[in-house]
């Protein structure tokens, strides 16, 4: 079997139950994306389930008082990202009329919308065939693939980009995108991976080779 479509296999097994996987709303995913940016899935889900539960829709995130929404923010740190939420939210009320886009390029021009989201919220709300590139994609690929290149240098962005779109299953992106960020998430761990019991120990580069625990390579900044 592929490399996809043995990680969607492990998925269907494996995969998490996340409230924000059982909805299609753009708005919700958008929520989830932000908030987990820098903050663990443990940590995040009671401010997810605040928030969606506070401000049903985007407009009425958009209405809402900055003090109320950084309030609920509180304990997230990182306030700028609540503030570009809220002009976020302000402008989907605005210019698209209070529908939340999802496809990769519009998402990309919202303040607190980087690459890495714009590709989660087009995937998972639309299945926009965009490959998620985050910490735990870089360790996957670099273990899987052997890659030594540093994923902190503009190299190795460039280099892992290319091996994750061309991973991508373009039939199922969504799913695929979900199953290699828990694949890395709860398998292919930073530190303690389950390589014993992992499906890939056959083919994985780092696994057959002895050094798991030297990838990926991180400059010092
Ligand atoms: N971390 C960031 N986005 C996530 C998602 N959609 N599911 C699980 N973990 C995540």
């Amino acid at each position: 079997m592929i490399f996809g479509e043995e990680l969607q296999a492990w998925y269907q097994e494996h995969k998490r139950d996340l409230p924000w996987r059982e909805t299609h709303d753009a708005y919700k995913i958008w929520l989830s994306e932000i908030i987990l940016q820098q903050t663990r899935v443990e940590q995040g889900m009671p401010y997810y389930y605040r928030f969606v539960e506070r401000f049903n829709t985007v407009v009425d995130f958009a209405n809402a008082d900055e003090d109320d929404i950084l309030h609920l923010w509180q304990g997230l740190g990182y306030y700028s990202r609540g503030r570009n939420m809220h002009k976020a939210a302000r402008i989907v009320r605005d210019q698209y009329n209070g529908i939340f886009p999802v496809d990769y390029k519009t998402l990309l021009s919202l303040p607190g919308v980087g690459e890495y989201t714009a590709a989660a919220i087009s995937s998972f709300a639309n299945n926009e065939a965009q490959a998620v590139l985050d910490g735990n994609v870089f360790r996957v690929l670099a273990r899987y693939y052997g890659i030594e290149t540093p994923i902190n240098s503009t190299e190795g962005k460039k280099v892992f980009a290319a091996i994750a779109k061309e991973n991508l299953d373009h039939n199922h992106p969504a799913q695929y995108n979900q199953a290699i960020m828990d694949f890395g998430a709860i398998h292919c761990k930073p530190k303690q991976p389950l390589c014993e019991q992992c499906v890939f120990r056959l083919s994985c580069y780092a696994f057959t080779r002895g050094e798991v625990n030297q990838l990926p390579v991180k400059l010092k900044g």
